[in-house]
């Protein structure tokens, strides 16, 4: 098959790999309709996140229909069309029945390989998918496959993001990075009650967006902390919601949170240190959340959200690319050339 795979910080490429098989009673093998690169990927790409194996193949947001199980898999049988978490779970240890699938026993992330074990990604034409019944959600034909993306993982971590950083209505919240995370995070902050949400970038055609989804703009390199104050009394925002992943922008988070705010940090960060200080944290009473997105837990949701308000988010992907392609994709996506919010990738 053909598949995206990793060679090197800044050399990704397209090549022909084994087709990958069932290997366990629960495994099945998806026939992927489409793909597409994620913020995390970019991660990866840039060097910055470490440790993947030459070879590995990439990403872990795709859709695609079952074309072979393993005898123990009862729900995604062939010809069973899917949408797929970014991660796998066995939905049955403790994690998983608290739905913090991200963190269940039996997790992986597709697309990261390390020192030979792991799981391939789903920039290919066919994923082997581990724990299929508990991690596959079946979708009826009619769902296009950009919402069965987004549900898999980008707007599943905004509406986690949002969740975890306890927005209420009537709050002021501010959106750092106005990636595709950042624009699902103002969809869910808007539709959970926000007052105002302080959508924050550099990126004018992102900052635009976000100004479509119901956002007042700013940009990153105005004076960011007068608009903020002027805007909530001097105190800063209740919620602030980080999706960069990059120290200066916990440091931004620290200074717009008003005290006994909370910070909720989708972001992956790979810095070797936290950007704050106890005592930054501690003169202000602030909460900090972090982490992994449970999106298999918030799949189902994020469907039915998504057939209702999708059309919201028309035009986030940006670009459609074949899997060829792909290693330019990433270079566009990475640089924001071209208006780029977000790349598809089609199988031929
Ligand atoms: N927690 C999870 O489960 C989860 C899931 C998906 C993605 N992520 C992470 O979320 C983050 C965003 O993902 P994405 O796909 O939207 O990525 P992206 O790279 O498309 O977007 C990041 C945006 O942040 C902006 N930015 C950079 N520095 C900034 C700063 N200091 N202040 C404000 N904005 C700044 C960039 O211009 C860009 O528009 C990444 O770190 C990604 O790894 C986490
Ligand atoms: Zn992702
Ligand atoms: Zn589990």
């Amino acid at each position: 098959m053909r598949a995206v795979t990793f060679a090197a910080p800044w050399d990704l490429r397209t090549v022909s790999v084994p087709d990958p098989v069932v290997l366990a009673p629960t495994d099945v093998i998806v026939r992927v309709e489409a793909a597409a690169i994620c913020g995390s990927d970019l991660h990866v790409y840039r060097g910055v996140e470490r440790g993947l194996d030459a070879g590995t193949v990439l990403g872990h947001e795709f859709t695609g229909t079952v074309v072979s199980a393993g005898y123990a898999v009862v729900r995604a049988r062939p010809g069973t069309r899917v949408a797929a978490p970014f991660t796998v779970n066995c939905g049955r240890c403790w994690a998983c029945r608290r739905g913090l699938t991200a963190r269940c026993v039996e997790s992986q992330v597709f697309g990261w390989v390390q020192q030979g074990c792991g799981l391939h990604g789903g920039q290919a034409e066919l994923v082997r998918v581990p724990h299929a019944d508990a991690t596959l959600v079946p979708i009826d034909e009619s769902i296009p496959p950009e919402l069965a993306l987004l549900a898999g993982d980008v707007f599943s971590t905004g509406l986690h993001a949002v969740e975890q950083g306890g927005v209420q209505p009537g709050d002021a919240v501010a959106i750092l990075g106005l990636g595709p995370v950042g624009q699902c995070a103002v969809l869910a902050a808007v539709a959970a009650g926000a007052r105002v949400v302080y959508a924050i970038d550099r990126v004018a055609h992102r900052l635009e967006q976000a100004q479509r989804h119901g956002a007042t703009p700013v940009e990153l390199e105005a004076d960011v902390l007068a608009t903020i104050r002027h805007g909530t009394e001097g105190r800063g925002v209740d919620v602030v919601i980080e999706a960069v992943g990059y120290p200066d922008a916990t440091q931004l988070a620290w200074q717009i949170v008003r005290p006994g705010g909370t910070i909720s940090a989708p972001g992956v960060h790979n810095e070797p240190a936290f950007a704050l200080t106890p005592g930054q944290l501690y003169d202000k009473n602030l909460t900090y959340r972090a982490g992994r997105a449970p999106a298999r837990a918030y799949l189902e949701r994020s469907l039915a959200l998504l057939n209702r308000e999708g059309w919201r988010l028309e035009g986030l992907f940006s670009h459609h690319l074949s899997l060829a392609e792909a290693p330019r994709g990433y270079e566009i996506f990475n640089e924001r050339r071209e208006n780029c919010t977000k790349v598809l990738l089609r199988m031929e």
